[in-house]
């Protein structure tokens, strides 16, 4: 009988579906959901935060068992009036600033710095970063993390050397003419998406990676190794966030009162081919 049993639904809330780091993560989410029989149910507010208030209070009506929010625009406000008033069990992850309640994430601080001591170790003295126009919390510690590794190496770190668009291959693409106006030997970029963007921009000048410009990226989305050259990034482990974050949900949804988790997941360096030495 297709209508009887429980409905056993999560819902996610991501910023973006287009971006594969999304993709990845709700893949993992998926995959442990089907072991426990859950159905997801996936929506993208791109960065609308009334639709994506919206769509909390439909899925809250739609009675979903529990709630993955990676999207910083559902707020403090949105998760105490319909979430905490109906006793909703939710994650937040990744973009969410907050830290209420259960919380999956990765030391992005670290991450940062771990890409700009790559880069330093291969002698680049001047290193910019590709960054993004409107930073979640957790893009603005990438930005520290940079900043202070090289500081802490005795570099220059001027504000020109900081290169801001949107979040996107395409913000990447477009800030090409830019990048190249910082004169830098590298360029660190807040995530890979804007790393394959400047690639593009790059390319059409006729010039090369990593000959010109080294390049290391941030998330190790699957495109990063079909790229040519093959992208140097720091990796999230994505599709266990997704698989860790539908766990902890679980044990939320049967242990309501259990004290909140804070779970970090290791982040790495991959070396390919898009840094070298000066
Ligand atoms: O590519 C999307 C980016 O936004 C990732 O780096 C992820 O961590 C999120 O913040």
């Amino acid at each position: 009988n297709l209508i009887m049993g429980s409905a056993k639904t999560i819902g996610i809330i991501i910023p973006n579906i287009t971006n594969p780091f999304f993709a990845t993560f709700v893949r993992g989410v998926e995959v442990a959901a089907q072991r426990g029989d859950f159905i997801p149910l996936v929506l993208s507010g791109n960065g609308n935060p009334d639709l994506e208030r919206q769509y909390v209070e439909q899925l809250i009506q739609r009675t979903v068992d529990g709630l993955i929010i990676a999207s910083p625009a559902v707020n403090k406000d949105t998760i105490d009036h319909f979430l905490k008033a109906n006793g909703v069990p939710y994650l937040l992850i990744d973009q969410n600033p907050l830290d209420d309640g259960d919380r999956v994430s990765t030391d992005d601080y670290l991450g940062a710095k771990l890409a700009v001591e790559h880069l330093i170790k291969l002698g680049h003295k001047r290193i910019a970063m590709l960054y993004c126009d409107k930073p979640s919390v957790n893009q603005a510690q990438r930005l520290q993390g940079y900043k202070d590794q090289l500081q802490s190496a005795g570099l220059e770190l001027t504000d020109d050397l900081i290169v801001t668009g949107p979040l996107s291959k395409l913000g990447g693409y477009q800030a090409s003419e830019q990048v190249l106006q910082t004169k830098a030997s590298a360029v660190f970029a807040v995530n890979d998406e804007m790393a394959i963007g400047l690639y593009r921009g790059l390319n059409e000048r006729g010039l090369e990676v990593p000959a010109d410009l080294s390049i290391v990226g941030y998330d190790n989305i699957d495109l990063s190794e079909y790229v040519n050259p093959p992208l140097t990034t720091i990796a999230q482990p994505v599709f266990e966030m997704g698989q860790v974050a539908f766990r902890t949900l679980l044990q939320r949804i049967e242990q309501p009162d259990a004290p909140a988790q804070k779970i970090k997941l290791p982040v790495e360096l991959v070396v390919r081919e898009s840094s070298r030495k000066v």
